[in-house]
């Protein structure tokens, strides 16, 4: 009887994975079709790159050294992925060639989202010859603010008096990094990566998991101070911060088999998933800790970063886990593609509302922004695969 049981309850468990989503993939991909053949009308000048949605309507566009340019042409690669339509290669491959020049760009921890999303996607796509080296050299300025007695990379110059701050967000840009190790065989990108996680492991976490934004080090890697820049406050938790640290710990497990890692990203998911300041729509306020929570700004960029990792990490898991982990996510997707955040309206251009950039600063609260929409689609395409059985990283193909 008991076996029965256990057969019937593991049976129930598979069927609450691979059952049919209530989410219509097919026809979503057509609304969001729709939405970029409306950005692509706006947007035609490739040495401007589309950043968020401004109150009067307009596309606010950005130079191809702001950390976002490669989104669009990722957002491009993904639409190429998700429909096989040549028109969308065509489009990627012409939005994703302005932003070569950024390959020499040694200002920037942000190299990766530039360039991986941008030619890292074109080249996993289309094996482009062209693209590799690009990526190559690109690699290569991101490695130069490595620095090995702190053991991280910088993050910016400067931020409030303080010479060597990291941000969590650079854990995302690790992934193009291993590429580069795979690529050229060069082991020294592998270090960097591992070096870079075990001291963000080591003093970005409190004790509940949650990550503070910035750490400010000294030129030896000590920790001078822990600070905000774009959350509500240094002891708070910014809702993208605990996305990036979220998807970029599931990556390091997913490149270097260490459990550590994988510990490190359940933890971070825990705290995420089961915040009790979680609304029940599953998209965060743009912090934890927002002190007008109900009525502070939501941030879908953030619940679409996070969804994307747990996809990710739902594959990593075991039983309970793994359910929880993509049960999660599947709920994201359906909030994000229902009418509460996606735009059915191509004049609108993007694909999602309510992101919140900098709300200290006060730019870009609660507006559509370009990563918002990479990290759907990203997510879009990672559950597609899973519910039909594929491989669930975009990078693995
Ligand atoms: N620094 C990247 C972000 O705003 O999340």
């Amino acid at each position: 009887m008991k076996f029965y049981i256990t057969i019937l309850l593991f049976l129930a468990m598979l069927s609450g994975l691979t059952a049919q989503p209530k989410l219509n993939i097919t026809k979503q991909v057509e609304l969001i079709e729709k939405q970029y053949e409306g950005m692509l009308k706006v947007c035609k000048d490739t040495s401007l790159f589309p950043q968020s949605l401004l109150p009067d309507g307009t596309v606010k566009q950005m130079k191809s050294a702001w950390w976002c340019s490669g989104f669009f042409s990722g957002n491009l690669w993904y639409i190429y992925e998700l429909t096989h339509q040549r028109k969308w290669k065509e489009a990627a491959e012409k939005w994703t060639l302005p932003l070569q020049k950024e390959q020499y760009n040694t200002s920037t921890h942000d190299l990766g989202f530039m360039l991986y999303c941008s030619f890292g996607n074109g080249y996993r796509l289309t094996k482009n010859e062209m693209y590799k080296p690009i990526l190559i050299t690109g690699a290569r300025s991101l490695s130069t603010r490595f620095h090995p007695k702190t053991g991280l990379i910088k993050s910016w110059d400067g931020f409030k008096g303080y010479k060597y701050p990291v941000i969590i967000d650079n854990m995302m840009n690790l992934e193009y990094l291993f590429w580069a190790a795979k690529a050229t065989g060069d082991s020294s990108f592998y270090h960097i990566c591992v070096s870079h996680a075990d001291q963000t492991i080591k003093n970005h976490f409190r004790e509940d998991n949650s990550s503070y934004h910035v750490i400010c080090y000294d030129s030896l890697g000590n920790v001078l101070a822990k600070k905000t820049a774009q959350g509500y406050a240094d002891q708070s938790a910014w809702a993208r911060g605990q996305a990036w640290g979220l998807y970029g710990f599931t990556v390091m497990y997913r490149e270097t088999k260490d459990p550590k890692y994988l510990d490190q990203a359940m933890h971070i998911a825990d705290f995420y998933i089961n915040h009790p300041q979680m609304p029940k729509d599953k998209i965060p306020y743009w912090d934890f800790n927002a002190p007008d929570i109900p009525d502070a700004p939501r941030d879908a960029s953030a619940a679409a970063v996070a969804a994307s990792g747990l996809l990710e990490l739902s594959r990593y898991v075991t039983s309970g886990k793994k359910e929880a982990y993509f049960s999660f996510a599947a709920e994201v997707l359906q909030s994000l593609s229902g009418p509460g955040y996606f735009i059915s309206d191509p004049s609108k251009c993007f694909l999602l509302l309510h992101s919140t950039g900098n709300k200290p600063a006060n730019s870009e609260v609660d507006v559509p922004i370009i990563y918002a929409d990479y990290y759907y689609l990203e997510a879009l395409l990672r559950y597609s695969r899973i519910i039909h059985h594929k491989k669930v990283i975009p990078t693995d193909n």
